[in-house]
């Protein structure tokens, strides 16, 4: 951060497609022809939890450093995670309003990790600009309050989920799907596609509406549906004026996550 060329970070885990790339080109034309254009590689240990995917996470380095190129990245930080968390590493960094719904109740702990390592990207790479994905709707928020509360320079941008032609949200886990889960596993869009769209109804009667619809669905098990105020992440109260409906569902061993917007 400071008076020089613009400096615009996109966090990932790799394993990149084309979601990725959509923050990674939106950041190039908000860095400008004279502004950089860093992309971290990091499958961090600190957000997974004991029994989750971390050793099997997919990582395809190689290709990702080929998209990287093509869309215009200047920079890939790729640390091991000796490098983030040497011996001794002792401090962590916990949002505490924002996270313990949702995802933060069926993986606890984990943006804990989340905000520890992002604000360590932050601080290495110190960018003007940060990056993140509307597909993950409460780590962009968890991520805004912490930048807000501990008075982080940099601008967070968040930018529209990129999808399959069927719905289904681009996600490095889509490839843990069995063929028959991946036929399947567009059932969430749908769902989340009813419930925006209907007319006038009460949270319980949105959330009921996509519990059926994905009810549908045989290999869907239903993690939760919440309906919140899309601004603060929390109950939709009178001063609501748009809720954010977000959904996660495990098809398998396979957890996805996606979220619409509607009018309240
Ligand atoms: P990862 O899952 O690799 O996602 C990196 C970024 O890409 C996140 O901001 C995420 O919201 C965004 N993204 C993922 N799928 C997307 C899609 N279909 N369309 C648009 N954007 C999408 O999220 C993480 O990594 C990590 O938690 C991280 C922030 C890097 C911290 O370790």
């Amino acid at each position: 951060m400071g008076a020089g060329p613009p400096l615009a970070l996109v966090p990932t885990m790799g394993a990149l497609h084309a979601g990725h790339v959509s923050l990674m080109r939106r950041a190039r034309k908000l860095a400008g022809p004279a502004g950089k254009v860093a992309v971290s590689i990091f499958v961090n240990p600190a957000q997974f939890g004991p029994g989750e995917d971390f050793s099997r996470y997919p990582r395809t380095f190689a290709a990702d450093c080929r998209l990287c190129e093509e869309a215009g990245v200047d920079f890939i930080f790729h640390p091991e995670p000796d490098d983030m968390y040497p011996a001794g590493f002792s401090t962590h960094v916990e949002e505490e309003r924002v996270s313990p719904g949702l995802c933060g109740k069926s993986r606890p702990g984990h943006f804990r990790g989340v905000c520890t390592v992002v604000l360590k990207l932050l601080n290495i790479l110190g960018p003007d600009i940060a990056l993140f994905g509307e597909k993950d709707y409460q780590q962009a928020a968890v991520i805004r309050r912490m930048v807000r509360d501990l008075n982080v320079p940099v601008r967070i941008v968040t930018a529209p989920t990129v999808r399959e032609a069927d719905g289904l949200a681009l996600s490095s886990r889509n490839a843990y799907l069995t063929p028959e889960e991946r036929a399947q596993a567009p059932v969430i869009r749908r769902a989340l596609l009813l419930a925006r769209d209907v007319a006038p109804a009460r949270p319980a009667d949105l959330a009921r509406l996509v519990r059926r619809e994905i009810a549908t669905a045989p290999l869907a098990a239903i993690d939760y549906i919440e309906i919140l105020d899309a601004h603060t992440l929390e109950r939709p109260g009178p001063a609501t004026r748009e809720l954010v409906i977000a959904c996660a569902a495990f098809f398998g061993k396979t957890r996805l996550i996606d979220n619409i917007r509607r009018k309240s």
